[in-house]
């Protein structure tokens, strides 16, 4: 028996190379993986947010007497998710619209200066039946139908 043989006898038997190195690329393999996972699921989960669910709302009842909304008004409300916009016109006539502006989904106001309704964004001007006049709106508001009752004003979407 050689000297060397001698020496590998006394430290036993020698491992097996491959299967170390093999182990040791899964361990790696994966612990990248694991981490690739957990960073850009996140990242892809903020960039691609789930569908909220609308509100479904196809109308609402305004806890306000017709009397309470003088001419030449207008009050934010909440429709469903999105706000909506009740106008009461110089000439007495109510009227609804989606508050949306169709520019980049500012909510728009009512100006009693103007007696039309403005976006401040970017100076956007709708007139009382909701058509985009000037400014960069693109397109009219939606229009709500606007029911007075004694007590309340029901505000729908148009069928
Ligand atoms: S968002 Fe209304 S004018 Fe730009």
């Amino acid at each position: 028996m050689s000297e060397h043989e001698r020496v590998d006898e006394e430290r036993g038997p020698k491992p097996d190379p491959m299967s170390r190195s093999r182990f040791l690329n899964i361990l790696l393999g994966t612990g990248a993986g694991g981490l690739a996972a957990a960073v850009i699921y996140p990242v892809g989960r903020y960039i691609v947010p789930p569908e909220a669910p609308e509100a479904a709302a196809n109308s609402v009842v305004l806890s306000l007497k017709p009397a309470d909304v003088p001419p030449n008004t207008g009050q934010i409300f909440k429709f469903g998710a999105k706000p909506g916009i009740l106008v009461r016109t110089p000439g007495g006539e109510l009227r609804a619209f989606s508050a949306v502006c169709t520019h980049l989904d500012c909510t728009v106001q009512y100006r009693d200066d103007l007696s039309h309704i403005w976006c401040a964004c970017h100076n956007g001007h709708f007139d009382l039946s909701g058509r985009n006049i000037a400014g960069p709106p693109p397109s009219p508001l939606v229009q709500f139908d606007v029911f007075e009752r004694e007590d309340a004003i029901v505000v729908s979407r148009k069928s």
